[in-house]
């Protein structure tokens, strides 16, 4: 398939960036604030920007401007005064193009994030409506409910075919399940070795517990499944290494912005100044955070698209 340069350029960017900025998160988790604070800024920027711009398309669409004013003229007129109120500061907004790109790059990550959420609910949904024994359980064997969900899913279907007729929403919908997947997995491993950890530890046990040997005992039968739970785990060397390096930094560049930065100038210039030269343009989605650069480009030179 086709894939607009637009697109491209927002996927390796914000993937980039993502990659970079989830390095130095794990490294100095002070600068969180300051890249929060961020993204929120521009987040906001950009919501300014889109619903003033969705007054002003309302405004100079009198079909729609009826509808959503239900034909009352008094609110007509209430929209088309506050459109041309707020006409100088959209364009005002519109005026630095720096902000129109990152806006373009954060709504096409966030419809990205919308759409590959969508296309995993509908698999999910269309995997338990296929299961009539699971269906029937959930809603009490009552039939009126039954014909519902098949006709629901009859739509679904519908709705996951035009979704998965996208290949670059699908290819990239599949590293995110994955790396998704992979993610919790480590966080269980962590968990798991508290856990472990804790009920190894006779004074934490003694503390917790008020030193109620039923519950050690609870405790310790706890571990021991944790234990052949976290060995499993642990069995698949792939996912040891991937989970140590969600944990650690390996970029260079990242490394070298640390060094300097906000922290050895925060004196000089102040937390709400401090600009991270790691993140040039801030338009890290949450989902393509989620993606590395390493695999986006595997993704893409292997053809997938
Ligand atoms: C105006 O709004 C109506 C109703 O929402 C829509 O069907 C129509 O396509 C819009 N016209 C233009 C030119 O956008
Ligand atoms: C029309 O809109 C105005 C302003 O929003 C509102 O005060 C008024 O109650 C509305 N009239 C009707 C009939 O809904
Ligand atoms: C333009 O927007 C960018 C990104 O949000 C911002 O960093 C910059 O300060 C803005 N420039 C002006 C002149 O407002
Ligand atoms: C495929 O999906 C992506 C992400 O939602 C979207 O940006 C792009 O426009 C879609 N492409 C087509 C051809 O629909
Ligand atoms: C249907 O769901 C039941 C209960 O969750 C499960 O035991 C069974 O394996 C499922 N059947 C199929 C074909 O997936
Ligand atoms: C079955 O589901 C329908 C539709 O949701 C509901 O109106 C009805 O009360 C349910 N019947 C029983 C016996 O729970
Ligand atoms: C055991 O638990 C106590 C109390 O929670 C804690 O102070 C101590 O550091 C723990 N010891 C080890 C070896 O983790
Ligand atoms: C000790 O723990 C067990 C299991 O949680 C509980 O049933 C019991 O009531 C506890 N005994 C006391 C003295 O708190
Ligand atoms: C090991 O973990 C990787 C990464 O999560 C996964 O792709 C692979 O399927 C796992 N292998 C086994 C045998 O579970
Ligand atoms: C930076 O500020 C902190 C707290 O205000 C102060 O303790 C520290 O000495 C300052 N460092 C430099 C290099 O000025």
């Amino acid at each position: 398939m086709q894939i607009s340069s637009l697109f491209l350029a927002v996927l390796f960017t914000s993937a980039v960036i993502a990659d970079g900025s989830a390095d130095q998160h794990k490294k100095h988790h002070h600068h969180d604030d300051h890249r929060h604070h961020k993204e929120g800024r521009l987040e906001r920027e950009c919501d300014k920007i889109f619903s003033l711009e969705k007054l002003e398309s309302l405004v100079a669409n009198s079909t729609a401007l009826a509808e959503v004013a239900h034909g009352n003229a008094t609110k007509i007129a209430e929209l088309q005064a506050k459109a041309s109120q707020d006409a100088s500061k959209l364009a005002d907004l519109q005026s630095n193009q720096t902000l129109i790109v990152e806006c373009q790059i954060l709504a096409a990550e966030e419809k990205l994030e919308r759409d590959c959420l969508e296309l995993l609910k509908l698999e999910e949904f269309l995997r338990f409506s296929s299961n009539a024994t699971e269906v029937s359980t959930k809603v009490n064997n009552n039939g009126t409910k039954i014909t519902e969900i098949a006709a629901e899913a009859s739509q679904s279907a519908t709705k996951l075919q035009q979704l998965q007729s996208n290949s670059t929403l699908v290819a990239i919908c599949l590293i995110v399940d994955a790396h998704n997947r992979e993610k919790l997995q480590c966080e269980e491993i962590k968990h798991l070795e508290k856990f472990i950890a804790f009920a190894e530890n006779s004074t934490a046990l003694v503390d917790d517990t008020n030193n109620n040997a039923t519950k050690i005992n609870e405790i310790k039968v706890e571990s021991s499944k944790a234990a052949d739970r976290l060995a499993n785990l642990q069995s698949n060397a792939t996912l040891v290494a991937d989970c140590a390096s969600f944990d650690q930094p390996t970029n260079v560049a990242t490394a070298q912005a640390d060094t300097e930065g906000p922290e050895t100038t925060a004196n000089t210039t102040g937390p709400a100044t401090t600009s991270q030269t790691s993140t040039p343009n801030g338009a890290d989605g949450k989902l393509l955070a989620k993606l590395s650069a390493v695999s986006a480009v595997a993704i893409l030179a292997t053809g997938m698209l």
